[in-house]
């Protein structure tokens, strides 16, 4: 390993676990809040006196790695907790607050007339009317199911469309969803099918769709996803699924989320200059923009990393062409001698997901894009970083 230090240089790995985190959103917390997209101000870690704190302690608490001198030294990538959300809802203030009275949510059921019982039908309004604006999928002629999160409505799915298989309990790998076929009807994760991730090229039109809030505002905790089924028996077997396990979803995190979507679906239709009302995706598809360019430009500047090109595609919804940026990153790990690249990165206190556990080569990491980073100046407290590779040319020793 030493030797593999030798040759990676410090200075590269230090360039790519910034490129990978901190200066995936480089804000100087300055009171301006700057954005720094320029190349050098990225790799000179030395004059910049970057710092990368989270805003989510608890992330990091959940890593089980402690935290020293009350700094954070662990870059968690693996999980893809969506707090990049976080400024825009904050920007937001009190837009999307409810108040839901004690005397509300009382019984079991939303509308009992609805082959889904227990839709809000609010909740199912604003749905309706996301797609409808973002121009992404086919409601009309549809049923919607709701569920908590669309892990849930997964197992629905596979309840619904198999009786032999209705137990497994975990989300399945895309390849899983692809080859499963069930009973002929192919289910659609469209967790990411977005303009903050990729073009919308036509509005998705398939036999069951699922959309979830974790993916689309960041609100992964209200735990609300969606499926839109075209097949009616499809749809009830669903609900049944839910009722079986659940008994129905929580109708105050239905209201909540619905409040969320109609202030997204609002800040599209009616924006405005002002940085209070500015379009959501407008908003988020720059922040995953700016992540994205900083990271190549971090790999690229390394030479000992890589990560996949795409092609630009017409939006039909932001109105221009753009590249993909998933909310995930393939990274891989080039040089010859790295060939657990997870470890590797592990070894320098950086978290990502082994290309192993998607079947995949090792040599691949899946970074996250979205997570939760606040990167400040700190002249007086370099030495605390004590860097993430020490560094001799860096002087963080
Ligand atoms: C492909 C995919 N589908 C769905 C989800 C979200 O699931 P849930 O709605 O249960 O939070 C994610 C979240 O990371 C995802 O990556």
């Amino acid at each position: 390993m030493e030797k593999i230090f030798g040759v990676l240089s410090m200075k590269h790995l230090l360039l790519v676990s910034v490129a990978l985190n901190v200066s995936l959103i480089l804000r100087v917390i300055d009171g301006s809040e700057k954005e720094i997209l320029n190349s050098e101000k990225v790799h000179v870690c030395k004059n910049m006196q970057l710092f990368l704190s989270s805003s989510s302690s608890s992330l990091f608490a959940s890593t089980g790695i402690e935290a020293q001198d009350g700094w954070e030294r662990v870059i968690n990538l693996d999980r893809g907790d969506p707090l990049m959300y976080e400024k825009y809802w904050q920007q937001m203030g009190d837009k999307t607050t409810i108040v839901i009275p004690g005397w509300q949510s009382l019984s079991y059921f939303s509308n009992v007339s609805n082959i889904c019982w227990f839709l809000e039908p609010k909740f199912a309004k604003e749905v309706v009317r996301l797609h409808k604006v973002v121009g992404n999928a086919i409601t009309k002629n549809h049923h919607i199911v709701v569920g908590t999160g669309s892990s849930q409505l997964f197992k629905a799915a596979l309840y619904a469309l198999s009786a032999n298989d209705a137990s497994k309990t975990v989300y399945p790998s895309i390849t899983d969803f692809v080859k499963s076929g069930l009973q002929g009807i192919l289910v659609h994760d469209l967790a990411y099918y977005w303009p903050q991730y990729t073009s919308i090229s036509f509005p998705a039109n398939h036999d069951l769709m699922l959309f979830t809030v974790s993916t689309i505002t960041g609100h992964a905790g209200m735990r609300i996803g969606w499926a839109i089924v075209k097949d009616k028996e499809v749809a009830k077997k669903m609900t049944k699924y839910i009722e079986l396990n659940t008994f129905g979803v929580s109708r105050d995190s239905q209201l909540r989320a619905a409040k969320v979507l109609k202030v997204v679906s609002k800040s599209c239709t009616e924006p405005s200059s002002s940085s209070e009302d500015e379009s959501f995706f407008e908003f988020s598809h720059h922040q995953l923009a700016t992540r994205w360019k900083l990271l190549r430009l971090a790999v690229q500047k390394s030479g000992q990393f890589s990560l996949p090109e795409f092609s630009p595609q017409n939006c039909t919804f932001l109105g221009r062409e753009f590249k993909p940026q998933p909310a995930f990153a393939w990274l891989k790990c080039e040089h010859q001698k790295v060939n657990d690249c997870e470890s590797f990165l592990r070894s320098k206190n950086i978290l990502t997901r082994s290309g192993k556990q998607f079947g995949f080569s090792s040599k691949y990491v899946r970074t996250s894009m979205i997570i939760a980073i606040t990167i400040v100046p700190i002249d007086d407290q370099l030495p605390k970083i004590q860097c993430l590779a020490k560094d001799d040319e860096l002087g963080c020793q």
